[in-house]
């Protein structure tokens, strides 16, 4: 089969972030599958003006524009910010709309507190259900995730992590098939 294109999306531009190593740690993981290609876009990147919002800017952006018609499915990587989502991760999201419709997406949470973001990754399902998005059951989380990376930003006992992402990459993969499948063959 033909490689799934499957862009990480790092949802946070706060200096000191700690969902850096953990988009960085799960790029490799996915440039090791033989099934998946993968870019790491961060919305630090993003030069994004402060009077306007939304796909009438999305030409600034043709990268990330790009990226998404030619995907298959996502990855999102949200800080869990007072129960929420980083602002900028929506303002980033909402560049698109209909380049998404009927790919994949899959949500890592990551926090500082035990529950490892399970609360953003809620409250991100609602929005990308509007997107067009069809979001897989299988998160991954970290939790107290300034104990997970050495001060290199290496991950501590990768065994227990790589398992989870086995099980995160598979559903992806499986949902990401299904719906190429389905945007190719179906009316
Ligand atoms: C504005 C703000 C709100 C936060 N709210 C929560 C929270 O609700 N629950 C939690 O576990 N951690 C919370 N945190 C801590 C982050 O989860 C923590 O910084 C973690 O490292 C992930 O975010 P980072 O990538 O910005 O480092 C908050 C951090 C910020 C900056």
């Amino acid at each position: 089969m033909e490689k799934l294109s499957v862009p990480i999306l790092l949802g946070t531009n706060r200096k000191d972030r700690q969902s850096e190593h953990v988009a960085r740690w799960l790029l490799q993981v996915m440039q090791k599958r033989d099934d998946l290609e993968t870019t790491l876009f961060d919305v630090r990147e993003f030069d994004l003006p402060n009077d306007d919002y939304g796909t009438v800017i999305k030409d600034l952006f043709p990268k990330w524009r790009d990226a998404i018609i030619g995907a298959d499915g996502l990855v999102i990587i949200a800080p869990e910010y007072n129960h929420g989502y980083p602002g900028i991760l929506k303002t980033v999201l909402d560049l698109l709309l209909k380049e998404y419709i009927h790919k994949a997406v899959a949500l890592v949470g990551v926090s500082a507190g035990p529950w490892g973001g399970t609360k953003v990754v809620e409250q991100l399902v609602c929005v990308v259900r509007e997107l067009g998005l069809t979001v897989t059951f299988t998160d991954l989380n970290f939790a107290k995730v300034q104990d997970v990376f050495d001060e290199h930003g290496n991950i501590k006992g990768p065994e227990q992590y790589e398992k989870r992402a086995k099980s995160f990459l598979d559903e992806l993969v499986w949902m990401s098939s299904a719906l190429r499948w389905g945007r190719a063959n179906l009316k």
